[in-house]
């Protein structure tokens, strides 16, 4: 049987799961092989690098912070997931050829769907995306694949909000957001407001949440957000993004091995270590 080589690059990555994640994918589907860590430095020379990672020939990897975007010229072709984003987190060696996903945003709504299935069932309802960046346009993107039509993106930034949007009256301001809260059944906060070691910040109030509403917050430092503490305080259901990590890399090893993996229990497992 083959053994598959597949890894990641990043920096800092030595504390990243994504080896537990894919370890346990390989071991679940009956696979054999490694999934390695590949720190590359700020310092070193990025060219060179890629040099020494296609010599390796494997069979495919991640990328994360600070290359996603940096590894798109060495790149021989782009799945649409990564073309709309213009960032790459998953690559695939094909007869020879490197192909780059974005596996983030799907990964995102995997996990989304997974908790929550009605959601599948109410794809017109209103949808705000809090925040313009990478994230959120990865996001934006794989919402729309899955079927979801009635996308709004606000952020501290218009022009921001509305480079991704594909209407003009999809944007709003986070003040208009919170005013026009309760129209919303699914709130998906995507920036970094609330993280470590900023706990105590929201993105904006939730005042004016409707409780049959969904909140998710990709911030999963910590795992329970000030934003989705206040959620389930006003009755709504709440989303912890932690499992975005689980399903962006469930769907990067559906890539490289054609195996959709069952991730019975890897949450609770992903929460457990997370939390120390
Ligand atoms: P990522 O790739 O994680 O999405 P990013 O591209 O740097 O990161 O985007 C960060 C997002 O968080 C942006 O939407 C940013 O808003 P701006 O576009 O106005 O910069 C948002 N953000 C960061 N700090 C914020 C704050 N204090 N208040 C509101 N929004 C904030």
């Amino acid at each position: 049987m083959r053994a598959y080589r597949l890894g990641l690059i990043g920096y800092p990555i030595r504390h990243s799961l994504s080896p537990w994640i894919h370890e346990q994918f390989l071991q679940r589907n009956g696979l054999t092989g490694k999934y390695e860590l590949m720190e590359i430095s700020p310092e070193a020379d990025f060219a060179a690098e890629m040099e020494n990672l296609k010599a390796m020939e494997l069979d495919g990897w991640n990328i994360t912070v600070p290359y996603k975007e940096k590894i798109l010229p060495y790149l021989d072709e782009l799945d649409a997931s990564a073309s709309q984003v213009g960032a790459v987190n998953t690559v695939v060696r094909r007869e020879g050829r490197l192909i780059g996903y974005n596996t983030d945003g799907t990964g995102y709504v995997r996990s989304l769907l997974h908790h929550y299935p009605h959601l599948a069932e109410i794809k017109g309802s209103k949808v705000l995306l809090l925040g313009a960046g990478g994230a959120a346009k990865g996001i934006y993107h794989a919402l729309l694949l899955a079927g979801f039509t009635n996308l709004t993106v606000a952020n501290r930034t218009l022009d921001k909000a509305a480079a991704i949007v594909q209407e003009e009256a999809d944007v709003l301001t986070l003040r208009e957001a919170e005013a026009e809260l309760n129209q919303f059944r699914l709130v998906i906060q995507t920036t970094n407001v609330g993280m470590k070691p900023n706990t105590d910040d929201t993105v904006i109030s939730l005042k004016q949440l409707h409780r049959d509403t969904v909140v998710s917050d990709i911030v999963y430092q910590p795992l329970w957000t000030k934003l989705l503490k206040e959620a389930e305080a006003a009755g709504a259901s709440v989303h912890c993004g932690h499992t975005m990590l689980l399903y962006q890399a469930q769907h990067a090893f559906e890539i490289w091995t054609g195996h959709l993996t069952d991730t019975k229990d890897m949450d609770t497992q992903l929460q457990a270590i997370l939390e120390g």
